[in-house]
């Protein structure tokens, strides 16, 4: 089955399933057909390290290669967390570092249910805004009680919400402390979004790791931080060309696991990555969001998904949001409930002319090596032994 790649990366997209359908492994497969067809430029937040140079196989091998390895002068691996990086043998090519000044209130706002927020709490946080501008967070940290006490006196807040808020905060800062720096203090060499935005600009895909930093929280944080300024960047550069003062920017895929967490029905409408989900394809941007629950992502999202490549789902509210909106939906709900438990997907969509249930090719198999352009390892071997003969003769 063929999927139309050109279809595919101009709408965003999703790839469905419980946990162990092989979600992961299909988009590894998608990724690589888009790299390969050189249709689009990805960033890829690998939460649980599992793209960039290897990931893990439930099966009779320890790991599979990631992208890095089948593309290695074409993808480009950032780490939040190079020391696990490391102890897990990839290479990865740049460190991220995020500052307190790149914080904003809606980064915070994203993270209301994960920290437990109020919403007078995050009034505090614009009364913060507007105080100190982009350096709030790094002021906010440092207040102590009687500055705490002057604030709220001034700025007409609640002193409870105030001290829970940056209790919370402190606690938010203290755990991300390797990548997140107080600007105000010390200075960061390499602006991360500069070094991602160049490497998409100059066709390579980009990665970030997060390794032992993949905690929700974490995740979200980051994920929200990078894409806010790069989403920016791409909205310029597409008015510039569209005022042709430049070039157009290049077609830009994100891909998210956990979606939900980032485009669920409370929070879609302030994360970045809802705001990309709605507004289609109007600045060369598109998710492609990877799910075990996409009944947990708000349903007006869910209804701009271009391509939604379902792999088992066995809870109804799941396989209703799936299905809405979509013609026979009740014969395809049989459909969904009894694919394999592994490695079978049902395609529906703008990418395909009609629903197909497919069959997942074997990642990272000799086949799946060879038309990727990696040499088979038989051949690898016989052109070793050829050598080794030659050196005989
Ligand atoms: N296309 C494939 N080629 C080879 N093996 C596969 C493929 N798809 C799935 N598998 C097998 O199924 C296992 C689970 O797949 P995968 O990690 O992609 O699941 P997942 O849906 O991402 O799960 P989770 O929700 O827990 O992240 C893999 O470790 C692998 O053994
Ligand atoms: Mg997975």
């Amino acid at each position: 089955v063929c999927l139309n790649l050109e279809r595919f990366v101009e709408r965003s997209n999703g790839i469905f399933g419980k946990s162990g359908t092989g979600k992961t492994f299909l988009t590894r497969i998608a990724l690589c057909g888009i790299i390969k067809n050189r249709k689009a430029v990805n960033l890829v937040f690998d939460m649980h390290s599992e793209y960039g140079w290897q990931g893990t196989y439930e099966g009779d091998r320890d790991a599979v290669r990631g992208l890095k390895q089948y593309f290695a002068d074409r993808v480009t691996v950032f780490s939040l967390d190079p020391e696990s990086s490391r102890r897990r043998g990839a290479s990865i090519d740049f460190e991220v570092k995020i500052p307190y000044s790149q914080l904003t209130v809606d980064d915070i706002i994203l993270l209301q249910n994960e920290l437990n927020l109020t919403p007078t709490t995050l009034e505090t946080c614009y009364a913060l805004l507007g105080r100190f501008g982009d350096q709030w967070f790094s002021r906010f940290l440092k207040m102590d009680s009687d500055a705490v006490t002057d604030f709220c006196d001034t700025n007409n807040v609640n002193q409870n919400a105030i001290s829970a808020l940056q209790r919370k905060l402190k606690v938010l800062a203290e755990s991300c402390k390797s990548f997140l720096i107080d600007d105000s203090v010390h200075t960061v060499d390499v602006d991360a979004v500069k070094a991602i935005i160049g490497n998409l600009d100059s066709g390579k895909h980009v990665i970030l790791e997060f390794g032992q930093h993949h905690q929700p929280l974490r995740y979200m944080l980051v994920a929200n931080i990078l894409t806010r300024r790069i989403h920016h960047k791409w909205v310029e550069k597409k008015e510039r060309s569209l005022a042709r003062r430049g070039p157009e920017p290049p077609q830009l895929v994100i891909t998210i696991e956990e979606a939900h967490k980032f485009l669920n029905h409370e929070l879609a409408s302030q994360s970045i990555f809802g705001t990309i989900a709605r507004e289609k394809r109007k600045y060369n941007v598109t998710l492609l969001v990877v799910d075990q629950r996409p009944s947990g992502i708000d349903p007006e999202i869910l209804s701009q998904v271009g391509t939604k490549i379902t792999c088992l789902l066995n809870d109804e509210k799941d396989i209703d949001a799936v299905l809405t909106g979509v013609s026979n939906a009740s014969g395809l709900r049989g459909v969904l409930a009894s694919l394999d438990s592994k490695q079978q997907a049902l395609v529906l969509g703008h990418a395909v002319p009609m629903p197909v249930v497919v069959q997942t090719r074997i990642y990272d198999d000799e086949a799946f090596r060879t038309s990727m352009g990696l040499l088979p390892t038989a051949n690898l071997d016989k052109l070793i032994k050829d050598d080794i003969a030659t050196d005989f003769d």
